[in-house]
């Protein structure tokens, strides 16, 4: 990849040479380079629970299917002659250069996907000085995640995703946290103040977080296994069947500590009964945004502004950036798409960084997408797939993939830098039968 603002000598355009190299000693890259073929690849590695949690979406998945539609609407105008034979694909974003213009979004409960989980996805991003943004529902701890990036490169780009607990003490808790590990900004996710209704999910009868996995922000956080001892006990329970005791002892040995005390003190079942009672406060409203710019000194990202209202609210509200997103279509079955929501929000919010995630799949989604006013986009589930293939391995495949697409298209379209994709011309695919 390129270096953080270096002209690329070799470049991210070295991903795709190296890949036919080592195709002449008969090797192939070790995750699909095909979205799709990705996909079905991690459909077939994984249980049938894991993929329906990572591919599954809200209702009919109608949204999911506008996130890829609303890409596909748009066509390019590739430009001649432009002489592109020096690139810069970086971009500066809350003070950083970062080598290409994504993120990893947060994504929860990577331990179903690879045992590497969320340490695996930080060395793979920290290595390419990718920003990856920890997820509140994560399988490791923010820490861990953030000792390993500073070992492979210290400073690395990170960012912390919240959800609003509850607890105001929870929420100070993770936001001191979050500051102490190095991150640099703090996203809170709006859109998932419940979870949406997904049937694949359902028809499996399957939640990770009651067998404790992706708790594990909460379970290394003082403040919260100090209140599991005041929590209520008093919520309905599942029957006992030989499944349950299995599931009681998983959900204890993802516990920290040892698994046989965490069962025998009830801190684990506990720890996922106040989770579920805490996760989410649904009554949040824009005027709890001024208790959370005086506890932090991060730039503070709002994450599933779809309404050109929102992002007015959203800047009159002082925030400092914005992340378009329907959640990879998880939450509102029928939500509109990102990208169509996409020019709204940045005439509405003309100065501040506006992220688009939700449908992103190739380089052409990137240079879409900036071409639209995005500052940057997120990769979300093409990454969990390469995580799922091959751990940190398939994660660091699937970006340096993404980067050389992305960079590939920008050449082939004419565009020299980032500036030159912003002003590069869009045509919709209906408009001259494209
Ligand atoms: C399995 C899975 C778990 C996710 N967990 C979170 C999360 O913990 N916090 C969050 O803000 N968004 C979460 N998201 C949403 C992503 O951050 C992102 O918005 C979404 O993946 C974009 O859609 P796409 O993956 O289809 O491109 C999750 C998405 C998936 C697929």
């Amino acid at each position: 990849m390129n270096e953080p603002g270096g002209h690329n000598a070799g470049g991210t355009v070295a991903r795709q040479q190296a890949i036919y190299r080592h195709g002449m000693a008969g090797r192939r890259p070790c995750v699909p380079v095909d979205y799709d073929a990705l996909e079905r690849a991690a459909g077939d590695r994984l249980s049938a629970e894991a993929f329906a949690y990572i591919a599954g979406g809200a209702g009919r998945e109608s949204t999911m299917a506008a996130n890829r539609a609303a890409f596909e609407r748009w066509r390019i105008v590739p430009r001649m002659l432009r002489d592109v034979a020096t690139r810069d694909t970086s971009i500066e974003l809350f003070g950083q250069r970062l080598p290409s213009p994504f993120l990893l979004c947060p994504i929860g409960v990577l331990e179903m996907a690879h045992n590497d989980a969320d340490v695996g996805v930080a060395r793979a991003a920290a290595e390419r000085g990718v920003p990856m943004i920890f997820s509140n529902q994560a399988s490791r701890s923010m820490e861990q995640c953030a000792d390993a990036m500073e070992r492979l490169r210290p400073g690395a780009p990170r960012w912390f995703q919240l959800y609003w607990s509850k607890s105001d003490a929870l929420v100070e808790s993770l936001v001191a946290r979050a500051e102490g590990c190095g991150c640099s900004a703090l996203v809170v996710t709006l859109d998932t103040t419940l979870l949406g209704w997904r049937p694949r999910d359902l028809d499996l009868a399957h939640l990770p977080f009651l067998l404790g996995q992706g708790i594990a922000q909460y379970t290394s956080d003082t403040v919260f296994r100090s209140a599991l001892r005041e929590a209520a006990d008093d919520g309905p329970r599942p029957p006992i069947t030989t499944r349950t005791l299995r599931n009681v002892v998983a959900a204890a040995r993802h516990y920290p500590g040892s698994g046989l005390r965490a069962l025998t003190s009830g801190d684990a079942l506990a720890a996922v009964r106040h989770f579920i009672a805490t996760y989410s406060r649904p009554n949040i409203s824009w005027d709890d945004l001024a208790w959370l710019r005086e506890r932090t000194r991060l730039p503070i990202v709002l994450k599933g502004v779809l309404d050109g209202d929102d992002a007015r609210l959203a800047v009159a509200h002082g925030v400092d950036g914005l992340i378009v997103s329907n959640h990879g279509g998880r939450q509102v079955d029928g939500a509109r798409a990102s990208l169509n929501a996409l020019p709204e929000i940045v005439a509405a919010a003309p100065d501040l960084p506006v992220i688009l995630d939700s449908g992103v799949r190739g380089g052409a989604d990137l240079f879409k997408a900036l071409a639209l006013g995005a500052s940057a986009v997120g990769l979300g589930r093409p990454y969990a797939y390469g995580l799922a293939l091959a751990g940190e391995a398939g994660v660091g495949e699937v970006i340096d993939n993404l980067a050389a697409d992305f960079e590939l298209t920008m050449a082939l379209a004419g565009c020299r830098n980032i500036a030159e994709v912003a002003r590069a011309r869009l045509l919709p695919a209906d408009a001259r039968g494209d």
